[in-house]
């Protein structure tokens, strides 16, 4: 084993046994600590803070962070898998608009070009804090009446069973790597460029007509994705 992957490991156990928040010790003492240069150190270091598990404050020092969420590729709403975690769902809702669906979007929704879609853009919160940007697009006509503030205190989801009788019933979401421009990390209060993930999901409902089609974008240093694995083993 190398000596810069040996001290990566004994960081690791360290941080293992520090809680969220914490600061370890400076690059100085974990050298005088492990017996290695501080060069190898910051190398581990730097390692773990682009894994995620570290984060540096400049002038303060170096804190563990929070755990990402293992985030499963399912169908659940925001909401729900939050709630599920025992954390605090909120959304703020930056804005609301209905604009013709146009060629391409009318496509996605299945409507004519002309037809009204309500475009509307949240950042989703965890705890109070930001996780992602979700911009959704439905057509007007299934949710007549739906305001940014229906969408700060209720899940999308629970709104559309509860108040418009539409169940989704199953979808497509496609995940991609990229990285936050400037107005996103504004809204997430993160650096520009950011790591993150850009999910696209089409949902349709128990009647087989598309629902929405969202464009979401999570943050990369909060999220993991995660799914389980089956096979079935051929016979002989
Ligand atoms: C997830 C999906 C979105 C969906 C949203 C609904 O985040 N990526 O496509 O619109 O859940 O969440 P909620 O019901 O909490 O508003």
């Amino acid at each position: 084993m190398t000596k810069q992957r040996e001290t990566r490991d004994r960081v690791f156990d360290l941080i293992d046994r520090l809680g969220v928040g914490e600061a370890i010790p400076s690059e100085r003492q974990l050298s005088a600590e492990f017996g290695v240069s501080r060069l190898t150190v910051r190398a581990a270091l730097d390692n773990l803070v682009r894994e995620g598990l570290l984060v540096r404050r400049r002038g303060s020092g170096t804190f563990v962070s929070e755990p990402k969420i293992a985030q499963e590729l399912t169908m659940t709403s925001f909401t729900e898998d939050m709630r599920r975690r025992g954390m605090v769902p909120g959304s703020r809702t930056v804005e609301l608009k209905s604009q013709p669906a146009g060629a391409w979007l009318g496509r996605i929704l299945h409507v004519s070009p002309s037809d009204s879609v309500v475009v509307v853009k949240r950042v989703r919160l965890a705890d109070h804090e930001t996780m992602a940007i979700e911009t959704l697009h439905v057509r007007a006509s299934l949710v007549p009446g739906l305001s940014a503030a229906d969408l700060e205190s209720h899940s999308f989801y629970t709104l559309l069973s509860d108040r418009y009788g539409i169940d989704i019933v199953g979808g497509l979401q496609t995940i991609e790597p990229t990285v936050t421009n400037e107005e996103e990390s504004e809204l997430l209060g993160v650096p520009l460029h950011s790591p993150a993930f850009l999910f696209e999901r089409t949902t349709r409902s128990s009647e087989g007509g598309i629902v929405e089609y969202v464009r979401s974008i999570y943050r990369g240093d909060r999220y993991r994705l995660v799914t389980e694995l089956n096979r079935d083993v051929p016979r002989r």
